[in-house]
């Protein structure tokens, strides 16, 4: 299923490299993040990207512009088609990562990778807001960056699958919204706080969602991407 994309958070690209065989064809494409890249670098993004899988590293830039610029480029080089930063490091921030890609893809004559801003991290709830120096809730400061984002020119962002009617009222049918956060009925929480199943949040307009535990921590992984890939295609007829 296209819009499925797979989290790969384990510590080595043999377990990444196994995960991705198996599951070829039912996942839309696969996430590399900190975890994994952290432990082995950017030869697996470059390995998955040449056979053909769609990767999303999801490595959540938030720095200075030139710096994030300077990464955005790297990732481009590795064949990445989608890179995410945080919609916190500002309007100049991101469009100097907008910049980096489209510069890197007309170098090359390839399609620039999506850029994707993170609005609020999934695992945080009203409660945590205060404590981070944030005085309005969750979803108004989601409402805020979201707008940001699309102002600095990017693709979409990453939100809860809970913030995805206030994002297409916000911000539109074109703007690609990204949801981890996917939990089914019988599904541990972990440490995700605003979750939804596979079905409701595409129902309710997500691009693409991001599934890791479910999937990755099931026994057959296969078998739970399958149930999920059914579950969204009975939510969509
Ligand atoms: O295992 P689980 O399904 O919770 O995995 C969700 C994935 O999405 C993790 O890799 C996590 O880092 C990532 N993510 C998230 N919330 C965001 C951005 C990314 O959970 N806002």
């Amino acid at each position: 299923m296209d819009q499925l994309l797979v989290a790969l958070d384990v510590d080595t690209a043999a377990e990444a490299r196994a995960l991705a065989d198996r599951l070829r064809g039912v996942a839309g494409g696969f996430k590399i993040g900190s975890r994994l890249f952290t432990s082995h670098g950017p030869s697996i993004v470059q390995e998955l990207a040449e056979r053909g899988d769609r990767v999303f590293l999801d490595l959540k830039f938030h720095d200075i512009p030139n710096t994030v610029a300077g990464a955005v480029n790297a990732a481009a080089r590795s064949g990445a088609w989608m890179v995410n930063v945080h919609a916190a490091g500002g309007a100049a921030m991101m469009e100097a990562a907008r910049k980096a890609a489209d510069q890197e893809a007309a170098r090359t004559s390839r399609p620039a990778p999506l850029i994707i801003a993170v609005t609020m991290l999934t695992s945080l709830s009203d409660a945590m807001m205060e404590t981070i120096g944030i005085g309005h809730r969750v979803a108004d400061q989601v409402e805020r960056l979201a707008a940001l984002a699309q102002a600095s020119g990017l693709d979409g962002v990453v939100a809860s699958p809970q913030e995805i009617a206030l994002i297409r009222r916000r911000c539109g049918s074109a703007f690609a919204i990204v949801t981890p956060g996917i939990r089914g009925a019988g599904d541990a929480k972990g440490d995700q706080s605003r979750t939804m199943s596979a079905g409701e949040a595409l129902a309710a307009g997500s691009t693409y969602l991001v599934v890791g535990r479910p999937i990755i921590a099931a026994a057959d992984p296969r078998a739970a991407a399958e149930r999920i890939a059914a579950e969204c295609a009975a939510s969509s007829s």
